[in-house]
């Protein structure tokens, strides 16, 4: 149970001329809201944190993100994007395409994105971004979760989440590198973020190509509005085109929940 190398990440990083500063924390209580705070102080963009543990992880509408000490990876990452600011929601579609191509890259796994924000593997959730604006709504947190190393999950996850060892076709291996795993991820995350303007509608079809939720039947809860239709596909933006029980078609931005409905 290696720790994560914070020399070792910012000497990747710069071995690759990558943008990130690295650090590592052995316990903080939300990565996201430490940098929340920095970008508030007016810390440059291109901080990364990475977190042992989190005793107050967040993820989206409030739920609690969980993780055992030293198995998994937590991180956020301090942006301060270029593009207009109405481009800044595409950042969590270039995540969630980052992430993919990460764990791609370092294992035989083929994990698909659940839109907007989860990563699958097998049908259960492996990892969950939470991107929030932050200083004077002049910067944007992105923190990431990813189950790595975890076996055993808490009461009411089994069967719902997964990590990367437990979906790997490999029962021999008993520990993953999270160091490798992690510049992969650091690499992916930069040159995807660049595709936030040029290059965004090629991202969409690659994110297309990994959707779980194409065809299916969802229910998705929009601003406290229940939502039924079947997914037919997403719109250049990565928007979500739902086919609805009338005959008619609606693009969603975003969503508060979705779930499958059999
Ligand atoms: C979700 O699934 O709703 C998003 C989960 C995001 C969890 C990560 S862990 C690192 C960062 N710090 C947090 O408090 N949350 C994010």
């Amino acid at each position: 149970m290696n720790p994560l190398s914070a020399p070792g990440l910012n000497e990747a990083c710069q071995a690759e001329g990558l943008p990130w500063r690295v650090a590592v924390v052995a316990e903080t209580a939300s990565t996201n809201d430490s940098l929340r705070e920095q970008a508030a102080a007016g810390a440059a963009a291109g901080c990364v944190l990475f977190a042992e543990a989190q005793t107050a992880g967040r993820g989206r509408r409030d739920n609690r993100w969980l993780a055992p000490p030293g198995q998994d990876l937590m991180f956020s990452l301090l942006l301060r994007p270029q593009a207009a600011v109405y481009l800044w929601p595409r950042v969590t579609t270039l995540a969630a395409l980052a992430v993919c191509l990460a764990i791609e890259d370092q294992l035989p796994l083929r994990p698909l994105i659940k839109w907007p924000n989860d990563i699958y593997l097998d049908g259960r959730k492996v990892s969950g971004l939470l991107a929030e604006v932050a200083g004077a709504a002049d910067a944007l947190v992105l923190g990431i979760g990813l189950n790595v190393n975890t076996r055993t999950f808490p009461p009411g996850l089994e069967g719902v989440a997964t990590s990367l060892l437990a979906a790997l076709p490999a029962p021999g291996v008993r520990w993953l590198d999270r160091q490798a795993l992690a510049v992969a991820l650091l690499r992916e995350l930069d040159r995807q973020l660049q595709r936030i303007d040029e290059g965004f509608a090629e991202a969409v079809d690659e994110v297309r190509r990994r959707s779980w939720l194409l065809g299916r039947q969802i229910r998705a809860l929009v601003a406290g509005r229940e939502v039924f239709g079947r997914v037919l596909d997403l719109n250049a933006e990565g928007h979500l085109l739902l086919a609805l029980p009338d005959g008619s078609s609606l693009a969603l931005a975003s969503a508060d929940s979705v779930r499958q409905v059999v």
